[in-house]
């Protein structure tokens, strides 16, 4: 897989790829991940990215000639997937979407700043819009690093235990049940007895009751998801 980011502050994303299974992936082969200045695609003696909203209003606006001219410049080199904008107006995100975008091959992910970009790169160039939530970020650098991160861990290979991406929480629309690790009793802070007893068929059904009780408690509207599927 390949993922090439557009940013105006690439800075931002100097380090979040550089380290732990990230790292290892793109080492492995696994993925390439590649972050563009947009600035550089800029036709504009002074590098220029943004200018002001027609009909005024607060904060500039992305223009669409160092957009447009990076995009087509990747696209010269290979297909892509898909090319997505971080706006908050965007589709949710959630692991669903993480889910399938891991098994894309080649994707772009345009990160938004200032008041956003021109709405005709949004009509014309971009195929899909994504939020990582309801909230408003700076810009959209976040957002992709969130995205790429848990884009990243799904494919096969890059986690060591490749089972375990599939009990992450949300695999399922259900929370992962409580974990532990030794000593078994810290000051008197014990460890659950069936998870001492070795029997593999009464953990698991534990496991799965617990995933199940967690959910409903903390999280019941991911319950009603995964009581329709
Ligand atoms: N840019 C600003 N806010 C954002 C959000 N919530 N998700 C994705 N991109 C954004």
């Amino acid at each position: 897989m390949r993922i090439d980011i557009l940013t105006v502050v690439p800075e931002l994303l100097e380090s979040p790829f550089k380290h732990s299974i990230l790292k290892r992936a793109q080492k492995k082969g696994l993925v390439e991940i590649h972050v563009h200045n947009i600035r550089d695609f800029s036709t504009d003696k002074h590098r220029k990215t943004d200018d002001y909203a027609f009909s005024g209003g607060a904060g500039m606006v992305m223009t669409i000639q160092p957009i447009e001219a990076a995009i087509e410049h990747l696209k010269t080199q290979r297909e892509y997937d898909e090319i997505i904008y971080t706006s908050p107006d965007g589709e949710v995100y959630n692991q669903q979407t993480a889910n399938k975008l891991s098994l894309k091959k080649n994707i772009i992910i345009l990160c938004g700043h200032y008041k956003g970009v021109d709405q005709r790169v949004r009509d014309h160039l971009v195929t899909r819009e994504i939020s990582i939530g309801d909230y408003v970020l700076t810009g959209g650098e976040m957002a992709a690093a969130v995205m790429v991160d848990s884009i990243v861990r799904l494919i096969p290979g890059a986690i060591s235990d490749e089972t375990s991406a599939l009990t992450d929480s949300f695999q399922d629309n259900l929370l992962s049940p409580p974990v532990y690790t030794r000593p078994a009793d810290y000051k008197g802070w014990k460890v659950p007895e069936i998870l001492l007893s070795g029997n593999d068929k009464q953990v698991n059904d534990w496991k799965e009751k617990q995933a199940y009780e967690r959910t409903k408690q903390l999280r019941p509207d991911l319950l009603e998801k995964h009581d329709r599927e």
